[in-house]
């Protein structure tokens, strides 16, 4: 059937029926197969986290042991990929990158028929081992610096900090990653997950769906939001000057980033999440002058726009923490990647079990009956 009308952006239509992720935006509320974002945040890892989202269910102390296991196996790229990721322009965007990496990754990889339980489980433990490798490697190639053999007895977060820094990162500065993970790894039929979920479809292989997936991630109106944190903390200057800032912002009826969300109208429940743990890596290493203009600019803000359901998001603690752990600012999105792979991955199973080739209609608003006319003519 011919859809007749057309929704610009496919605002609000459904696009696959999904058992993975859940967001009441109304009431503040995102869940992972039925468990609250606060809860994981609290308790669980982002391996445990990963496996929850493609299997369904928490795994038990085994199943968790074996999979990260297997995961930390896969972090070991073969030479010719890491050859191949040192070759990249050093001024390359790392989110370009990461997307021609994991697609390389692929062609280093075994051939993934989706209907081999075996080949399937095996490409995502190969993804998940590597994607932080791949933005790690290339990191430490545009700085510069030599191959970092990783770490196995660590977790994805403290080995991405190790690979990133060379040494192994606090308790607080690894959990701080760690949760940063959980909060990013599935968010509903947002624009990556969708393209994933499109070229899901077509048979491709997992490889490509993620490559493709971080390509949709990479638009200013997708990732990104905290690189911008940034930048508009660095104009503030200082906690001092916040007040002024903010009048002068809202005066020009100009967005204050890191603050308010498209689906959540009470407090974003990840940047709750997140917070605690900012603070304590702050207490922990101390502050950075970013961090004092942002304390300054939440309070001023909330005091302001608060009762229009204003808050922080998720990005505006996580830049911020970010930039201390030692990634840097245009290494944010693939951050955000590193988790968002374990959400691809698991709308890849999902869209797998039942798949219908993506097709949808258009309305076609252009001429017919046109005429050629030869081109010495025109
Ligand atoms: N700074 C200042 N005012 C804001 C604001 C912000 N960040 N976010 C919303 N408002 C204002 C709106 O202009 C609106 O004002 P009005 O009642 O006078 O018209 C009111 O608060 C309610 O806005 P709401 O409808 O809840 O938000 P939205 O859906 O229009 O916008 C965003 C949502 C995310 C686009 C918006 O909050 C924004 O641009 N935030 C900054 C960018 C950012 O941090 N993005 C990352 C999201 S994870």
């Amino acid at each position: 059937m011919e859809q007749k009308e057309l929704v610009p952006g496919l605002a609000g239509i459904p696009a696959a029926e999904s058992a993975i992720s859940y967001i009441d935006g109304q009431a503040g509320v995102l869940e992972y197969r039925g468990h609250r974002i606060e809860s994981l945040a609290e308790q669980s890892t982002f391996e445990e986290v990963a496996w929850l989202l493609l299997y369904g269910a928490l795994p038990t102390r085994d199943e968790l042991a074996t999979f990260k296991a297997e995961v930390a196996a896969m972090r070991d790229l073969p030479e010719v990929l890491i050859d191949i990721v040192r070759a990249f322009p050093k001024t390359a965007h790392p989110m370009d990158a990461l997307q021609c990496s994991l697609a390389a990754l692929g062609m280093v990889s075994p051939p993934v028929d989706f209907r081999d339980s075996v080949q399937a489980d095996g490409a995502i433990r190969r993804i998940l081992g590597a994607t932080g490798m791949l933005i790690a490697t290339f990191e430490r190639s545009r700085r510069g610096q030599d191959y970092l053999a990783p770490d196995p007895s660590l977790g994805t977060a403290a080995n991405f900090l190790y690979m990133l820094n060379g040494e192994q990162p606090s308790g607080p500065m690894s959990r701080v990653l760690d949760v940063a993970l959980i909060l990013h790894a599935d968010h509903t039929m947002n624009a990556s997950t969708f393209a994933a979920r499109v070229v899901a479809s077509t048979e491709s292989d997992p490889y490509t769906v993620c490559s493709a997936a971080v390509g949709a991630l990479h638009g200013a109106l997708h990732g990104g939001a905290n690189e911008r944190v940034l930048e508009q903390l660095e104009a503030i200057g200082g906690p001092e000057a916040a007040a002024t800032w903010l009048d002068a912002q809202l005066a020009s009826k100009s967005k204050v980033m890191g603050f308010g969300h498209r689906v959540y109208k009470t407090k974003d429940p990840r940047a709750t999440a997140l917070q605690g743990l900012v603070h304590d890596v702050f207490a922990a290493h101390g502050s950075t002058p970013n961090y004092d203009t942002a304390l300054a600019l939440e309070g001023e803000v909330v005091a302001r726009l608060g009762s229009k359901g204003i808050h922080p998001n998720v990005d505006f603690f996580s830049g911020i923490v970010y930039q201390k752990l030692g990634i840097a600012t245009d290494a944010f999105t693939p951050v955000f990647a590193l988790a968002r792979v374990a959400g691809w991955l698991a709308h890849w199973r999902e869209q797998m079990q039942d798949n219908k080739l993506f097709r949808p209609g258009q309305i076609y608003v252009g001429v017919h009956d046109a005429v050629y006319t030869p081109i010495d003519e025109r």
